[in-house]
């Protein structure tokens, strides 16, 4: 038994009142503890948490989910930029359902893949909100262009976030039935379409850490941001979503 000081590693940051030693399927602090429960972030208090003990098997878990973390993080890049100059194996376009060139991100790849890209999407028919369908990128340095329909944001009361999570997973989905290992997402549906982008990019960088968990196949998953402030939520959103890897490691369970 060591002694574990309750959240002493997570420091109560999670704001549901979950213990991230049982990442990804936290648990109500009060259960892991017996005693705590907090329901917002108290960092001043760390120092004033009750000691208890605690099974070793709470520090392999913890030190298991780090190493996990790690390998997925290191798959991940955030990059600011234009997607259409990336030569790796896809990129994925932010498109509409007809596929045809479109303002923003989708125009610009149109632009610089040339005509060839147009008429091979308008033989694709609709590609329905959260659907994925794939063509050649023609003058672009990238393979191939990976084409998703993200939702068209109305306040959040139309399934919008679950939408935008299938565009991801069809997105990877259908990369690994290419043989794709390396791809660029830029921000999908966080222009004409609206969705708020800290929403959008949490989900974002969810979506693809649940992904590269299961799947060894994608070598590396590159998120593009065309402006400053849509790099500088992504650096947020990944600090949520890697939360083991931006907590420094405790040198001791004792105080
Ligand atoms: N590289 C990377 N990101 C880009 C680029 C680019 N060259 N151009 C635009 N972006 C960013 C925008 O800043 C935004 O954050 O892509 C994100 C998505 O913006 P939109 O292109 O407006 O895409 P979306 O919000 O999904 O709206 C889709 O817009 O272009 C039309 O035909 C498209 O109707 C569809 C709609």
């Amino acid at each position: 038994m060591n002694e574990y000081r309750g959240c002493n590693w997570c420091q109560h940051y999670r704001p549901d009142g979950t213990c991230l030693a049982f990442h990804p399927n936290p648990i109500p602090l009060s259960i892991v503890s017996g005693k705590l429960k907090h329901t917002e972030p108290l960092p001043k208090q760390k120092n004033q948490i009750v000691y208890e003990s605690a099974p070793t098997h709470i520090v392999y878990r913890l030190d298991f989910f780090r190493e996990q973390e790690r390998q997925v993080l290191e798959k991940i890049e955030i990059v600011e930029g234009d997607i259409t100059k990336l030569d790796i194996d896809a990129i994925v376009n932010a498109a509409n359902e007809s596929l045809i060139a479109g303002g923003g991100i989708s125009g610009a790849i149109h632009r610089a893949a040339g005509l060839g890209l147009e008429e091979e999407c308008l033989k694709l028919g609709i590609c329905h909100e959260g659907s994925a369908k794939i063509t050649r990128a023609y003058n672009l340095p990238a393979q191939w262009v990976i084409h998703t329909v993200g939702p068209v944001w109305e306040g959040g009361k139309y399934n919008e976030e679950q939408i935008l999570r299938n565009c991801y997973s069809n997105s990877l989905k259908l990369a690994i039935s290419y043989g794709i290992k390396t791809m660029a997402f830029p921000a999908i549906s966080t222009g004409m379409y609206e969705f708020p982008l800290d929403k959008a990019t949490d989900i974002a960088l969810n979506e693809v850490k649940l992904f590269l968990e299961q799947d060894n196949v994608i070598e590396k998953v590159i998120f593009v941001c065309f402006e400053r402030q849509a790099y500088d939520v992504y650096q947020e959103s990944l600090k949520q979503a890697f939360p083991l890897s931006y907590i420094a490691k405790p040198t001791s369970l004792m105080p």
